[in-house]
Order: structure tokens, then sequence, then C-alpha cells
């Protein structure tokens, strides 16, 4: 049996080293594909795999197609909207993720963006402080719950939408629960993004949200680009000189906020939400195990595509 690790963007060592050490105990090979530049490297590697993981790299019907010996893949992190779960199910491949192991990592990315754009990027001129500032987490899963742990320790004010958890959850972790979105963004001066990338949420994040939010607006993306109404984040940059965004991945329209927008953004070149050794190791390993343990009993905990 051939596990595959392919990552254009790779895990540290450390985390590789102890995925060998797992799947190799299992008596299995473990073959590595990292930092590749471009889709032909991809479908060569893939042709022998019988598993593979990978990170935000795309599995389209192509790579199925190329893969033709492959039965299960495990996206080594939470958003699986870079598989194709129905090509997956096509092909009678077992498609995974492993919710929850980069939380806290992705949780203290937005902090490290917060605390770097509120202290105008240790310029020397004077910033402002979280204490006692309002948070609006737009979703309250794994990484929302980390978010709200943090933000009780800098003394923030912290509240949650989430139409999928109950207020006894988000008041559990410090959240006080918003009944609708608007409130959230009426209420919440720095609002902290944790959706997945679906056809609902793509592009649900918009100029009517946005211009709700308070004096000082800064909305912070570690989700995923696509949930923003690029035309709207647009518009409300050119009518409020007081609203920041800041990304963990470039937006489309990055080269028009750079040039005409100085100091209220912060993108990330590379999604960096989940680099770290920590959730490298998290990630990786929880994936080398689901795969191990679906082929020695069939186990199919978070598997995410029909049957
Ligand atoms: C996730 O969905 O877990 C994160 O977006 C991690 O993405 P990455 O593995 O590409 O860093």
């Amino acid at each position: 049996m051939e596990i595959l690790v392919a990552t254009e963007k790779p895990f540290a060592q450390i985390a590789i080293r102890q995925i060998r050490e797992v799947t190799e105990a299992a008596g299995f090979k473990l073959s590595l594909l990292e930092n590749y530049k471009n889709k032909t490297e991809l479908l060569t590697a893939v042709s022998t795999a019988d598993a593979l993981i990978v990170r935000s790299d795309i599995v389209s019907e192509e790579v199925l197609e190329a893969a033709k010996n492959l039965k299960i893949v495990v996206r080594a992190g939470s958003g699986y909207d870079n598989l194709d779960l129905e090509s997956c199910t096509l092909h009678n491949v077992v498609a995974m993720n492993t919710p929850g192991q980069n939380s806290n990592a992705v949780a203290e990315l937005a902090f490290e963006l917060m605390l770097y754009q509120i202290r105008h990027g240790f310029s020397g001129k004077a910033g402002t402080e979280l204490r006692g500032k309002t948070l609006g987490l737009h979703a309250f899963g794994n990484v929302g719950k980390y978010v709200a742990d943090i933000a009780r320790g800098f003394g923030m004010d912290i509240y949650a939408y989430d139409p999928f958890v109950s207020e006894r959850v988000m008041k559990n972790n410090g959240a006080k629960q918003c009944i609708n979105i608007d409130e959230l963004y009426i209420k919440c001066q720095f609002i902290s993004i944790h959706m997945p990338s679906n056809e609902i949420t793509k592009k649900s994040i918009g100029y009517d949200l946005m211009k709700e939010m308070p004096q000082n607006a800064v909305l912070v993306n570690t989700a995923r680009k696509e949930l923003i109404d690029e035309t709207g984040l647009l518009k409300i940059f050119e009518e409020r000189s007081d609203f920041s965004y800041l990304s963990d991945i470039e937006p489309d329209c990055k080269a028009i906020i750079e040039e005409k927008y100085q100091g209220r953004y912060i993108f990330t070149a590379k999604k960096m939400g989940a680099q770290t050794e920590e959730s490298n190791i998290n990630a990786g390993v929880a994936a080398a195990r689901q795969i191990v343990e679906y082929f020695k009993t069939g186990k199919e905990k978070y598997r995410v595509n029909r049957k």
C-alpha cells in the first residue's frame, strides 16, 4: 500500500517524520510530493498511490482519473472545498477531513493579524488595544471557540452568530449569542470569520454587512477568500476610511486595495493559518491515522462524501 503526501505548501519536517512513523509502523510505504509546481507532477505522482493526503491541493476529476489505485483521500485540515466530492464518490474513493486539528493555529493567526494592524505594523505611531473592544465571531465551530478562548484573555466583549450552535454552547465558551447576522455586524468593531466555503456561504459577506460595523471596523478573514463579495469590499474601502480588512489569503482585488488604501489591510502571501509545526503534526498525523484505520478496520469517521 502506498500513501502519498502531495502538498504544494509542504508540512514541517517534524510532521513528515511523524506521518512516516505512523504509516511505516502499519506496514505501508510513504511517498512524498512536496512543493510541487504544476499539476503534471501531481498527476504523475498519484498514478500509483492507494491513499492520498493533501492540504489545500485541488483534487479534481482529472486527478482522480489519474489516480487509478486510489481508495481514500484525506484533506489534512477542516475545509474540504478543494476536493471534488462527487467525483470521489464516482471513483469509489472515500474522502475525509481532519476537523479541529488546525483550529488553534488559525485562531492565533486571527489575533496576530489584529494586533499587528491596531499597532500600525509597529511603525512607531500610537495604536489601540483589544481590551474592552467588541469581537464578533461569524460562525462558532472549532476555530471560533479557540478565538473566544483567546479573546477572553484579552478582555474582549465576545459575541457570536451561528445558526447551528446553541446559545448554551456559546455561553459556556464566553460568547453572547446574536440572533441574526446583522446584530453581530452592528455590535462588533472586530469581526472574525470562521465559516466553510460552500454554495450557500460564498460571497455572503458583502457591503450590506460591512457597512453596519461600528467605527474603526476590522474584518478578519482566516477562513476563505470566496466568502467575501469583493465588489462590496471595494465599495466599503472607498466609503469608509476607518475600515480595515485582514485576510489570510490575498483577495482577487488585492492590487486595487494595495494601490489605494495603504495601512488598511494585511494579506498573507500564502495561506498561513495552519502553517505551524503543531498544526502540521496534528492534521498530518490525524490524516495518516485515519488512512491506516480505514485500511485495517474500514472505519469511515470523518467521511465527507456520499457512498
Ligand atoms: C483548513 O481548512 O484546515 C485550513 O484552511 C488549512 O489549509 P492549509 O492546509 O492549506 O494550510
